[in-house]
């Protein structure tokens, strides 16, 4: 029996429960002895019903584990190798993966029905089967994932430190090296800096940006912001971030934007803040009826801006846990310092409380090994 904490309906606490049978892994399936997970905004979407998903799940996104079986034809990895879990699978076979769009992956499409690749179930509780969240289910201390959902890494990386690259991290250092284009000397502008934000604030820097203005409402979030690189800071409900974008950049608007909450006000605000002919990249996840309304002339053809989608930072997930690793070890990317406290399955709901008062980067569940 495993312990998972479960959504059964949107709106609740989730439920602690500790009867959770896991069936064994299918062909081309894992079974991981999970080590951490972080606890994301989306899995806060999910609970409030922002990302609609089926019901009752385990929800966990961002993690890391140990293999301890696979199923047939699994080759890729053994039993007792450490790995990244990737919410999006990447099968290296699809048009997409084949073009280096390992983001789109087309086995991707099966994650929105909570199942397996091919839509069956494999935990159960309380003589229901439960979903799980991109097929990665990480509320739980053991869960089924595909083998293509799911990267190798060396075992001398702490697994609360892996977990978090599996969303947070190759989502916002992706939005800044893989999907914009940062050239270095430029002026970049952060709009939200909780997780993700930091990331993407941790990746201009290594893109070579002089100027990072972050911008949020919490004083904390803006304190972390400066440690993770920012060279400005803006609390956006006190000062005005355009006369501070214009100020670092000798008059002008900054070359990149990213927009890192998901809201309209935001996201317009990013496009506002953009220089004639510099991108905006929005990273946030909107609510499904957040619609943009934009000035086609005065956006686009006069100002030549271009707006740009990230979804999972355009990674390559083969390629880019490897590649964050090495910035860790060599000390260019700071992932310890995302962690705000560590926490059990029962303290999920108070780490989505915390969520909303700005006070935490990341609240990570610890499994005992
Ligand atoms: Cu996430």
């Amino acid at each position: 029996m495993s312990n998972a904490a479960v959504l059964t309906e949107v709106g609740k606490p989730l439920e602690v429960r500790d009867d959770v049978e896991v069936a064994p892994p299918g062909p081309g399936e894992v079974r991981i002895r999970t080590g951490a997970s972080g606890v994301c905004h989306s899995d806060l979407s999910v609970a409030n019903g922002t990302v609609p998903l089926p019901t009752p799940i385990v929800l966990g996104h961002e993690g890391a584990g140990t293999v301890v079986e696979i199923g047939e034809g699994v080759t890729t990895v053994a039993p007792g190798d450490h790995v990244v879990l990737s919410f999006v699978p990447n099968c290296q076979e699809c048009y997409f993966c084949k073009r280096g769009e390992g983001y789109n992956c087309e086995k991707a499409a099966m994650t929105a029905m909570g199942g397996m690749l091919d839509g069956t179930t494999r935990l159960t509780s309380q003589g229901s089967p439960l979903f799980e969240m991109a097929m990665c289910g990480t509320f739980g201390d053991e869960t089924i994932v595909p083998e293509i959902s799911m990267v190798k890494i060396p075992k001398d990386v702490p697994l609360k430190v892996a977990a978090l690259i599996g969303c947070g991290v190759l989502t916002g250092v992706g939005a800044a090296l893989n999907t914009a284009t940062i050239k270095p000397g430029d002026t970049v502008a952060v709009i939200g800096c909780g997780g993700v934000g930091l990331n993407v604030i941790q990746g201009a820097k290594l893109a070579g940006a002089t100027n990072i203005v972050a911008i949020d409402v919490f004083e904390h979030k803006l304190e972390l912001a400066a440690q993770f690189g920012a060279t400005h800071t803006v609390k956006a409900d006190q000062e005005n971030a355009a006369s501070i974008v214009t100020g670092a950049a000798d008059g002008r608007l900054a070359d990149t934007v990213f927009e890192v909450i998901g809201l309209e006000p935001t996201m317009n605000q990013a496009i506002e803040l953009t220089r004639k002919g510099g991108e905006v990249v929005l990273v946030g996840v909107p609510r499904m009826d957040v619609m943009l309304n934009l000035p086609a002339a005065f956006t686009f053809l006069y100002l030549g801006k271009t707006v740009k989608g990230c979804w999972y930072g355009s990674s390559n997930v083969n390629d880019d846990v490897p590649k964050l690793l090495d910035l860790y070890q060599e000390g260019k990317l700071l992932l310890d310092e995302l962690i705000s406290r560590e926490i059990g399955l029962d303290g999920i709901d108070g780490a989505f409380e915390a969520m909303g008062t700005g006070q935490v980067a990341r609240s990570v569940i610890v499994y005992d090994d």
